[in-house]
This record gives structure tokens, C-alpha cells and sequence, in this order.
């Protein structure tokens, strides 16, 4: 008898204990990565207005936010730069003494155990915004390759332990695998943002970043969010070029292509929950319409049920300390 009423599916949900026992999907501050925003300037902590609880920090004060980021059990954080000034060209990028290079090298000094992941693309630091160089008004690919790949190298050589080409430029995890071959940086994952979408839901970050395009719009690079085959193929190229861990971007609202990526690669995935994301939620937790908690907590587990196997998230501290609260 396999049916009800001699089945009962409650049967398993009557106690807390028993709930716990067979639950498939658990979240863990391990998987958790944290994005940070560093900025110029001394003694800067500048809450960012639509990612209530986030800020943008400058070098001084960075140390004291790593400790207490590695104190609640998060291994990594990505890193964004905001730097001083900003030109054609973004050399704050792959400059050595840029601003994500010093917060490279003031992290592992200061935290060794926390792994610092360099996001390597160009828009926050050219005047345009835009993730490439530009040429008669349009992104050229091959020429921004070059400047990727001296931001990856110049990142790993400040302290950086993994970087992570965010441009959506054609062929740039091989340019970078080459260069860091090349200088020597054998053993330095790429993380490629393999399947990233042209997405609304990054307004927030932009102005955390300060990185809106100045003119048009980045769809001639990002993926039209209507696709998941072509997620597909830009995940094959990224793992032919030599990507080392995958990734979606946005997540909630491409939990398919997730799911999608999981069935058919071995590859570690990792899911980025993109500003919008935490925005939505902490303004509808902010009316009283949601409980901000329970729908974190829930979204989260949400992209690892999926088949995220790490997740970048604003809300990494909070869900580490609500995770921590939670424990039986
Ligand atoms: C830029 C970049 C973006 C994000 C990460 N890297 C935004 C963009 O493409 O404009 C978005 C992250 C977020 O919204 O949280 N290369
Ligand atoms: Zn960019």
C-alpha cells in the first residue's frame, strides 16, 4: 500500500526533529560570499542607500570588516573598487596600487584565512562606465581583453586568491588563464561570471559602484535575460577557456538556468544574488510586507536548492548570524 490513506506525506513533518531529519537543503555561512565595495578617501563608512546594511568602506577601515566578516564563519569576499578618478581607459583597473590591489594586499595581511576574490572588469573605473574599452560608440572586444587580463594578473599580484572576469567580453577567462599562467600564477582560480544577464535587477549596485554607463546600455555584451541555451554555450566556452568555478547572475529569477547548468556540468557553481535582490526584500521587509528573516533565509535556500553550490550575497552577514540563531 503505497497510497493514502495508508501513506500520509505528514507523517514526516510532525516534529521539528524529524522535519530537521529529512531535510534535503541546508544552508551554511560556508557557501556564502560576501561582495565589498572599497572606496578612496579616510575613515569612510557610507551606508548605500537602496543595499540598507552595505557600504561603501574606505582602506582604514577595512581591516575591522574583514575580522568581523571571517568571524561569522564567511571563507571569501569579492571585491569592487570605487576609485579616485576615472578615465578612458579605466587604468585604476590594472594599476598596482589601485585601490582593490591595496585592499588585496590589506586583507591577507590582516585576515590571511579570508579569501579575497578580485572582480576584474573595467566600468568602475572608466569615465563611460562601461565594461570595455570604447571605439566608435561600441565595446571593443579584444582590445579590452589586454587591460582584463593586466587587472587579473596586477590583483593576484597584490595578494588576491582568486579572480573573476565580469565584462562578458568573448574569450576573456582564456585571456586571463594565459596571463596568470604566463606571470607564473599557476595555482589562482578563475571564477567566470559565465552566464551573466543584462539585468534591472543591477540598478542598486551601480550606484554602490558609481558604475551606470554614461550612454546606451550594456546589451550588446550582458545575455538577454529571454535565453538559456545560449547561458549553455557561454558556460561551455568559459569551461573550455579554462574557467574554474562557474556562474549565474542574477539568481532568483534564473533558478532554471541554475538547475538547468547543475544537470549538465561538474563544475562548482556559483550564484550571484544581485543587488535588486536584496533591495526588493529589504524594502518590503521595511513596509512590515514581508518578514525580511524568513524571505532571506528562504531565497537563499531557494538558488542552493537549485543547485548553487556558493552564493554571493548582500545579505551573507545577516544570514550567517540568523543561521547561527537558528541552530538546534
Ligand atoms: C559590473 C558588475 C555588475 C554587477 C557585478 N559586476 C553590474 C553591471 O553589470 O552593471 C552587479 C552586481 C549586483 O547587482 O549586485 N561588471
Ligand atoms: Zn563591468
Amino acid at each position: 500500500m503505497t497510497a493514502f490513506p495508508q501513506a500520509r506525506l505528514r507523517r514526516l513533518r510532525g516534529t521539528p526533529s524529524l522535519r530537521r531529519m529529512v531535510q534535503e537543503t541546508r544552508l551554511s555561512p560556508s557557501e556564502f560570499i560576501y561582495p565589498l565595495f572599497i572606496t578612496h578617501g579616510h575613515n569612510v563608512r557610507q551606508e548605500i542607500g537602496p543595499l540598507p546594511g552595505c557600504y561603501q568602506i574606505s582602506l582604514d577601515r577595512l581591516e575591522r570588516e574583514a575580522i568581523e566578516i571571517a568571524s561569522l564563519g564567511i571563507p571569501a569576499v569579492l571585491l569592487f573598487g570605487i576609485p579616485e578618478v576615472k578615465d578612458a581607459a579605466g587604468s585604476g583597473a590594472y594599476d598596482d596600487d589601485g585601490i582593490i590591489q591595496q585592499a588585496s594586499t590589506l586583507i591577507k595581511k590582516a585576515v590571511p584565512e579570508l579569501m579575497v576574490i578580485g572582480d576584474v572588469c573595467l566600468c568602475e573605473y572608466t569615465d563611460h562606465g562601461h565594461c570595455g574599452v570604447v571605439k566608435h560608440e561600441t565595446i571593443d572586444n579584444d582590445e579590452t581583453l589586454e587591460l582584463l587580463s593586466r587587472a587579473a594578473v596586477s590583483q593576484v599580484a597584490a595578494g588576491a586568491d582568486a579572480v573573476a572576469p565580469s565584462a562578458m567580453m568573448d574569450g576573456q577567462v582564456g585571456a586571463i588563464r594565459t596571463a596568470l599562467d604566463s606571470a607564473g600564477y599557476t595555482e589562482t582560480p578563475v571564477i567566470g561570471y559565465s552566464a551573466k544577464y543584462a539585468s534591472a535587477l543591477y540598478g542598486p549596485f551601480r550606484v554602490a559602484a558609481e558604475s551606470a554607463p554614461s550612454f546606451g546600455d550594456r546589451h550588446t555584451y550582458q545575455m538577454d535575460p529571454s535565453n538559456s541555451r545560449m547561458a549553455m554555450r557561454e558556460i561551455e566556452t568559459d569551461i573550455e577557456e579554462g574557467a574554474d568555478v562557474i556562474m549565474v547572475k542574477p539568481a532568483l529569477a534564473y533558478l532554471d538556468v541554475i538547475a538547468r547548468v547543475r544537470q549538465q556540468y561538474n563544475h562548482p557553481i556559483a550564484a550571484y544574488s544581485v543587488s535588486g535582490e536584496y533591495a526588493m526584500v529589504h524594502a518590503a521587509a521595511q513596509n512590515e510586507w514581508i518578514d525580511g528573516r524568513r524571505v532571506a533565509l528562504e531565497l537563499l535556500t531557494a538558488i542552493k536548492r537549485a543547485g548553487a553550490d556558493m552564493i554571493i550575497t548582500y545579505f551573507a552577514k545577516d544570514a550567517a548570524r540568523w543561521l547561527a540563531e537558528d541552530r538546534p
